[in-house]
């Protein structure tokens, strides 16, 4: 089980998977003022960056699943490094479905909500797994502006406009799902730059250092097209944030 394999290659290098920096999850770790011994479920936790820091920081403990198998085990050396490993663990696996034995003080998903189908999905789906009064954290894009055309909105990676709403809209859809927005941290376009830009030179020295890999073409297309197809699309016209809502 595994995603497919030109994410495990462009996202190698990468410590955070989504446009967020690490001053931008000490922000979240902070507005959300997590008390030490809180526990964090985390679907979708990529490299683990935002569970180990945390519990470095504000020493929480957490779970976090990926279907990934590079960047479940980069997350486990992640809390070695951070000298975290007895608080947090990492399972490579589906997390759709994924429901924690114990209830959790917060329970997120950031930037992978296709998990639940979709942001109520997720949100639904977390839900389970958190006691009552614990926070949902969700990582989301929305339009920074609206695409002009269906073919603006697939050069920035949706399928079309209706996948994401503008800010406004998205923080009123949480209110009509019976929660209340308590907090929320938006991306910048520098950490937009630090999360697609990264890939280009992960992409060229793959590309080095693999030149006769049966995938080198496919990564190669992509290294020519990606920087003018961020600049003009994705940077001008998507934004990111985690959004932190509790049940009404
Ligand atoms: C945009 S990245 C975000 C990663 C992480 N939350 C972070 O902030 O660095 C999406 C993540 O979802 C993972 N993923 C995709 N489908 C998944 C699934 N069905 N179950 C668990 N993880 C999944 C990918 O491997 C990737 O790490």
């Amino acid at each position: 089980m595994d995603i497919p394999r030109i994410f495990n290659i462009t996202e190698s290098a990468h410590r955070i998977h989504n446009p967020f920096t690490p001053e931008k999850f000490a922000t979240l770790g902070e507005a959300l003022r997590l008390e030490p011994e809180t526990r964090v479920l985390d679907l979708g936790s990529g490299s683990g960056e935002m569970l180990c820091t945390w519990a470095r920081d504000y020493g929480i403990s957490g779970t976090g699943i990926d279907m990934s198998q590079l960047f479940s085990e980069q997350a486990k050396l992640r809390a070695e490094q951070l000298g975290v490993a007895d608080r947090v663990e990492f399972i490579h696996g589906d997390a759709a479905g994924y429901v924690a034995d114990e209830k959790v003080g917060v329970a997120a998903c950031v930037g992978a909500t296709w998990i639940g189908g979709g942001v109520a999905g997720t949100i639904e789906l977390l839900a389970k797994s958190l006691r009552t009064g614990g926070i949902i954290l969700i990582g989301e894009p929305y339009w920074l502006r609206l695409p002009p055309s269906e073919e603006v909105a697939k050069g920035c990676g949706a399928g079309s406009i209706s996948d994401f709403l503008m800010l406004p809209d998205l923080i009123a859809s949480f209110g009509d799902l019976d929660y209340d927005v308590v907090e929320m941290v938006l991306a910048n376009q520098d950490g937009w730059d630090r999360y697609e830009a990264a890939k280009w030179l992960t992409m060229r020295r793959w590309l080095e250092e693999n030149p006769h890999d049966d995938f080198a073409k496919e990564v190669r297309a992509k290294l020519t097209s990606e920087p003018k197809r961020y600049a003009a699309h994705t940077r001008e016209y998507l934004g990111w944030g985690v959004f932190a809502v509790m049940g009404r």
